[in-house]
C-alpha cells in the first residue's frame, strides 16, 4: 500500500464522522483533497463547508459544496485536516502546505477536530518535520534571529505566499519536548503571524491509515 492509499483511507473513514445537515470545516493538503472527494459524495447530507484554503474552496466549489464564510457561523461541529507530524499526546505539527494560519483560525471555532494521517505522520516528539512559521514580510530578517536564539535554524521557503500575502520560515533541527510551552514562546515573537505547533488546539480524534486498516485514536 502507499502513503497516498493511506492518505485517502484515513481521509474516506472520516466521513463516519460527519454528522447530518452540518457544516464541515476543511483544512489543506493532499489527505484533505481525498476527504473533500469523499464530502462530494455525501455532499446533499451536508449543509456546505467552511475551508482554510483557497486550494480547498476551489476544489469543493469545483465539487458543487457550498462555501460559507467563517465570520458567518457563530460554531459548527468538525474541522477535519491532515497534519505533517502527530505526538501521541496528539499535538501536531502543521503548515507544510502553508495554510497553517487559516487552519488555526478554522480549527479553533470547531467542536472537534479530527486529523487524518498516513502513519508516517505519527512521532514521538515532534520536531524531525521543519516548524513552519508565517511572518509578516517585513519582519523576515528579525524573527529569523529569534527563532535561531531558540535552537532551530530558520529557512525561508524559496517562491511561497501565503493566501493571507505572507512568508513562511520552515525552522529545522528542533526537538520539541514542550510543544505547549514552544506554541507560546514562538506567537510572543513580533511579527509571528502563527506557528505551525497546534498543541493549545491539538486533535481530539486522530484516524491513521495503516496497512492493516485505519486505526482510531480518541
Ligand atoms: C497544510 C497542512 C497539511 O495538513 C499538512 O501539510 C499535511 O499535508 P498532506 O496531507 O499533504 O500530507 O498543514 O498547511
Amino acid at each position: 500500500m502507499t502513503q497516498d492509499e493511506m492518505k485517502k483511507q484515513a481521509a474516506w473513514a472520516a466521513l463516519e464522522f460527519i454528522p447530518h445537515n452540518t457544516i464541515v470545516g476543511v483544512g489543506t493538503g493532499s489527505t484533505v483533497n481525498h476527504f473533500i472527494d469523499a464530502l462530494a459524495s455525501i455532499k446533499q447530507h451536508i449543509q456546505g463547508a467552511v475551508s482554510s484554503s483557497v486550494q480547498s474552496t476551489l476544489k469543493l466549489e469545483a465539487l458543487g459544496i457550498p462555501v460559507f464564510e467563517l465570520n458567518d457561523i457563530d460554531s459548527f461541529s468538525v474541522y477535519v485536516d491532515g497534519a505533517d507530524e502527530i505526538n501521541p499526546a496528539k499535538h501536531m505539527i502543521k503548515g507544510g502546505g502553508a495554510a497553517l494560519t487559516r487552519e488555526k483560525i478554522v480549527a479553533a471555532v470547531a467542536e472537534r477536530f479530527i486529523c487524518i494521517v498516513d502513519s508516517s505522520k505519527q512521532v514521538d516528539t515532534l520536531g524531525a518535520f521543519p516548524l513552519p512559521v508565517e511572518v509578516l514580510p517585513m519582519a523576515i530578517a528579525y524573527v529569523q534571529r529569534q527563532l535561531n536564539k531558540l535552537g532551530g535554524e530558520a529557512i525561508l521557503r524559496k517562491g511561497v505566499i501565503t493566501d493571507n500575502g505572507n512568508v513562511i520560515l520552515d525552522v529545522h533541527n528542533l526537538h520539541i519536548t514542550d510543544p505547549l510551552a514552544l506554541e507560546n514562546s514562538i506567537n510572543n515573537i513580533v511579527g509571528v503571524v502563527c506557528n505551525g505547533i497546534f498543541a493549545h488546539r491539538r486533535a481530539d480524534t486522530v484516524l491513521i491509515g495503516t496497512v492493516t486498516g485505519t486505526k482510531i485514536i480518541n
